[in-house]
């Protein structure tokens, strides 16, 4: 047997596992912005990507600048706009400065690293549900076991314990301000009181706040009044930004520090200069119009109390990710399907990814309440057909 024919079989024998396990994973293309789709699917929570304002804005100035950079940031591919669109999101986020990273995997994935090499003997607490970039980060960073403590989701009693027990000189707190998977958030004020307590620094990511969560849109650090100076945050654009890339914000010398030594950042080509200009037009966006997300606010609150009053189970969701867990990965993708059939689009969300199946409803602000009810049928039928 020829060595691809060994590496085909071995493959199709993994594959056939994930099959048997309802897990396999496939590519659809998205077709749900046709008309009379109700995609509840993406995580483009101001539903800018499709907003002809946007796009007229960011294509008038796309002439400026070439599409590629051309190289990295450091070997020919730094632009001036990178650095204004750094300054720019590190005063919306009212942090000292900012770096722009290609995506937010590879941001996360830098920063462990970062703070492990730069504190080789320090603490790691990293919240069970943390995102898998973050998990990524701590198996690039080769964390020794023992210097790494995994507190059960949000259980803030149960982190207390673990770092009153830490002798390191500085312990690192590793946590999202709004969980992709569950839609819960984390209580930062608490856990700003415990950094402060017991030597702590925290690593905030707010991919799925960012844009949506507080008065001024910048996400929950802000909404919390914790201040950026003692803090490093990792703020995604593929969400409420409506693009791609990353901003990690954090103090001068620890954005110099990432520029000397995040593989992530070094060893890729930058970003597309016309990204830069759209995130530039995203800000303004999210700046000048509050609406949109007072708005979702409301529409989220109102659908979870709703869902909860029909007896659905939405497990800690508090926010505009509301999830309805499932018994098993099989009613988990049958709902997915019942809803399909009723044009309406919603992710199956199975292990590994979460440990309990459910399907995550994603609210994005163009929602209205014609929509929610129409949702809200679907479900109840989706319900009646189980039984
Ligand atoms: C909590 C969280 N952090 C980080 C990321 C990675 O961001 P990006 O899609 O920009 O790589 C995601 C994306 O799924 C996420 O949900």
């Amino acid at each position: 047997m020829h060595s691809i024919e060994r590496l085909q079989q071995a493959i199709n024998t993994q594959l056939q596992q994930h099959t048997a396990r309802q897990q396999l994973r496939t590519l659809a293309a998205n077709h749900f912005a046709q008309a009379g789709w109700l995609d509840l699917n993406h995580n483009d929570y101001l539903g800018l990507r499709y907003q002809r304002d946007w796009q007229t804005r960011v294509w008038q100035r796309c002439q400026e600048l070439p599409i590629g950079a051309g190289g990295s940031r450091l070997l020919g591919g730094e632009f001036a706009i990178f650095q204004q669109l750094e300054q720019q999101f590190a005063s919306f986020k009212n942090a000292p400065r900012a770096l722009f990273f290609p995506s937010g995997y590879a941001a996360n994935s830098a920063c462990v690293p970062a703070l492990a090499k730069a504190l080789p003997h320090a603490q790691f607490f990293s919240d069970q549900l943390n995102h898998a970039s973050l998990i990524d980060g701590f198996r690039l960073a080769k964390i020794p076991a023992a210097q790494k403590h995994i507190y059960p989701h949000l259980n803030y009693t149960a982190l207390e314990q673990a770092l009153s027990q830490s002798r390191a000189e500085v312990n690192i707190i590793i946590t999202e301000s709004l969980f992709s998977m569950d839609g819960d958030t984390c209580d930062l004020t608490r856990l700003d009181a415990l950094a402060q307590r017991y030597r702590g620094l925290l690593l905030i990511d707010e991919a799925h706040a960012v844009g949506v969560c507080g008065n001024d849109g910048s996400g929950l650090i802000a909404a919390h009044h914790l201040d950026h100076e003692q803090l490093i945050s990792v703020n995604t654009c593929g969400k409420a930004l409506g693009s791609s890339g990353a901003f990690v914000c954090g103090a001068t010398w620890f954005i110099d520090y990432l520029i000397n030594t995040a593989r992530h950042f070094i060893y890729t080509t930058a970003p597309s200069p016309w990204l830069a200009i759209a995130l530039q037009e995203a800000m303004a966006h999210i700046q000048d119009q509050p609406q949109p997300r007072q708005h979702l606010v409301i529409l989220a609150q109102t659908l979870r109390e709703k869902l909860r009053a029909a007896g659905f189970d939405i497990g800690t969701s508090d926010s505009h990710i509301i999830v309805l867990l499932a018994t098993d990965a099989e009613q988990a993708l049958r709902w997915a399907e019942q809803l399909a059939a009723e044009k309406i689009s919603v992710g199956a969300i199975r292990p590994p990814t979460v440990a309990v199946p459910r399907l995550r409803l994603s609210l994005h602000a163009a929602l209205d309440d014609v929509q929610i009810e129409r949702l809200l049928a679907a479900l109840h039928k989706t319900r009646v057909a189980a039984r």
